[in-house]
């Protein structure tokens, strides 16, 4: 499988200390308030895991499920609700989006006002890794772990065709696994 990278980007050690700089902050800002991390399923749930255990105020946690990729590595350009968020009243909620990374600014944008609309007292967001070259769209995240270049990623939650997913750090996938 190490064949299938061209490079480790972000190593365990850099994951673990990125995680705990952002709990650190989120913590200080949340302290007192409603939080809810909203993962996003599933490239999410590595990063949601080691980032609520890292937290030092109490926590709630949600699910939202959204398809923005197909199979492959190319953006379908917009976002269906796959699994919403199961809560009644958002109205004391402060709602902190967790991605595992982001492309286009598509998906994130979308989320954040739908659960504005929704009625969410608040909502912010997380992001593992951002590559803000690939930006269709307007939008700037309020937590990010680390910014790439435009490179096709996987590891920590991110898949290429479902694979990957498990692997503790985060690698360049070389282009001719997906361009064949
Ligand atoms: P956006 O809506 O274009 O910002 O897309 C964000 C979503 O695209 C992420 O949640 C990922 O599921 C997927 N994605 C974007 N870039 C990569 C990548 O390099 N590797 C794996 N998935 C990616
Ligand atoms: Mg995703």
């Amino acid at each position: 499988m190490q064949n299938d990278f061209s490079q480790i980007l972000v190593t365990e050690e850099e994951i673990d200390k990125t995680v705990r700089r952002m709990a650190d902050e989120i913590s200080r800002d949340y302290e007192g308030k409603n939080l809810v991390l909203l993962g996003i399923l599933k490239g999410s749930v590595v990063f949601m895991g080691d980032l609520m255990k890292r937290l030092s105020i109490p926590v709630q946690i949600d699910f939202m499920k959204v398809s923005s990729y197909g199979t492959g590595t190319v953006s379908s350009g917009h976002v269906d609700i796959i699994l919403d968020i199961r809560r009644k009243n958002l109205a004391d909620c402060d709602i902190l989006i967790v991605e595992d990374i982001i492309d286009s600014g598509r998906t994130l944008s979308y989320l954040a006002k739908y659960l504005r609309d929704k009625g969410a007292r608040s909502v912010k967001t997380c992001t593992m890794l951002d590559k803000p070259s690939r930006r269709e769209v307007e939008f700037v995240p309020d937590y990010v772990g680390k910014q790439i270049p435009d490179e096709f990623v996987v590891g920590y939650g991110l898949d290429y065709d479902e694979k990957y997913r498990a692997l503790p750090y985060v690698a360049i996938l070389k282009r001719e696994v997906y361009e064949k």
